[in-house]
């Protein structure tokens, strides 16, 4: 039986893939105590409460294994978060590089976000890639989307595999049709972690949730039938005139418009620009706007007031959903395609491909964001049969 270990093992999301695909566990590690409670309650094999900065104990027990899988943080390569190229979790994707040399397992495989291949954040894969090949491991890296295994969830990640097994081997994977929403969350709420959280009714997000229909979501930079503006919902965010609504869609088309740094997609408009558009009215306009909250003044020009792009996502019974993070039971982020609340931690596992006999425990916050965090088991499983291919085993 081949054997497998797991570095930044979280909920034994990953490993359950490992473990479908008859790979016997040595070791799991993660520096998480409800992670850990977790995967000791759901998971085969032992795990450790352990920070990897400092090392693994009795690392040499691990010494030669057939595969060492690792999920490292993706919350600094991640486009949900500040992306910081210097965030110190980028530097564990480095160290499971290190760590793997001393490993020195048959296989390697490491799974992350799609951010961690862009611009200068590529640079802690770049030097993973390195430290394997330098230690004479041939290295692969796969684009994944959740959905193309038939997951009712899109979600694109990257697998990097390394193996010095001297095989070649083909990382093509038939693609299945995705899921709907409808026949992932068939019977969740007979199964254990299902407590839904309606919103008061009348309270602010309950009025914000009314006017958001199933496919669309609260956005005031995007344009289009799937984003609602704050100034469609007057009720909460205050009334505007017509001229008063012209000049916030105008500012949205041209605040990306006219660029003036390099990142992000969008920048606040020159006064100077405005006033081109909208002649000498502009003024009157656009403290009004200002008064009512809709625009502030920020470096020497304007921008809306609410520059996410999509709080509130009520998700589709007829699509797959959209990636499950750590806020997913949050109304505020995303809602139930028809109740008013958000998501319960059984549906976000179910839409992760957790099987409902894995009943989390600790605290709610804890369960949504080891969920939000896990690699899908089917993601899993799919690496799994890869590294079998690398092993020459069947797949
Ligand atoms: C993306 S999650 C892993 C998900 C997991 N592979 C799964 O499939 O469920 C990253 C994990 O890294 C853990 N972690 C972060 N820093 C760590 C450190 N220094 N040592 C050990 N674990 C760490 C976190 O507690 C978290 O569980």
């Amino acid at each position: 039986m081949k054997t497998f270990a797991s570095l930044f093992s979280g909920c034994g999301g990953f490993d359950l893939g490992f473990t479908a695909h008859g790979f016997r566990p040595k070791g799991a590690f993660d520096c998480d105590s409800e992670a850990v409670e977790n995967f000791s309650a759901n998971v085969e094999g032992p795990v450790n409460r352990v920070d990897l900065t400092v090392g693994i104990p009795n690392e040499h027990f691990l010494r030669g294994i057939d595969v060492l899988i690792a999920g490292p943080p993706c919350q600094g390569f991640s486009t949900v978060g500040k992306r910081l190229v210097n965030d110190e979790r980028n530097h564990l994707l480095t160290l499971t590089g290190t760590l793997a040399r001393r490993i020195s397992p048959r296989v390697l495989v490491v799974e992350n976000v799609s951010g961690a291949l862009s611009g200068e954040h590529s640079r802690y894969l770049k030097s993973l890639d390195g430290t394997m090949r330098l230690a004479g491991y041939r290295t692969y890296t796969m684009r994944c989307q959740a959905a193309d295994l038939g997951m009712g969830q899109l979600r694109r990640r990257v697998l990097f595999f390394a193996w010095r097994t001297g095989r070649d081997s083909q990382f093509t994977v038939p693609k299945v049709a995705p899921a709907e929403l409808r026949a992932v969350l068939v019977g969740a709420s007979k199964q254990p972690n299902h407590h839904p959280q309606r919103l008061n009714v009348h309270s602010r997000e309950w009025q914000i949730a009314q006017r958001i229909r199933p496919g669309q979501k609260l956005s005031n930079v995007r344009g289009g039938k799937n984003a609602v503006a704050t100034w469609d919902i007057p009720e909460v965010f205050g009334n505007i005139t017509e001229q008063e609504r012209t000049v916030l869609e105008l500012l949205r088309r041209l605040r990306r418009q006219e660029r003036q740094r390099d990142n992000g997609d969008a920048d606040p408009v020159s006064l100077e620009r405005l006033e081109a558009a909208l002649g000498s009215r502009f003024h009157r306009l656009v403290e009004r706007l200002v008064a009512k909250g809709y625009l502030k003044r920020v470096d020497g020009g304007i921008d809306l007031v609410g520059t996410f792009n999509g709080k509130f996502r009520r998700l589709a019974w007829d699509k797959p959903s959209c990636t499950v993070d750590t806020r997913f039971g949050s109304p505020r982020y995303f809602l139930h395609p028809t109740q008013q609340r958000g998501f319960t931690v059984r549906e976000a596992a179910r839409i992760q491909g957790f099987t409902d006999d894995y009943v989390f425990r600790g605290s709610e916050q804890a369960q949504f964001r080891m969920i939000g965090n896990a690699v899908p088991p089917p993601l899993g499983a799919m690496a799994a049969g890869l590294a079998k291919r690398l092993l020459g085993t069947a797949a």
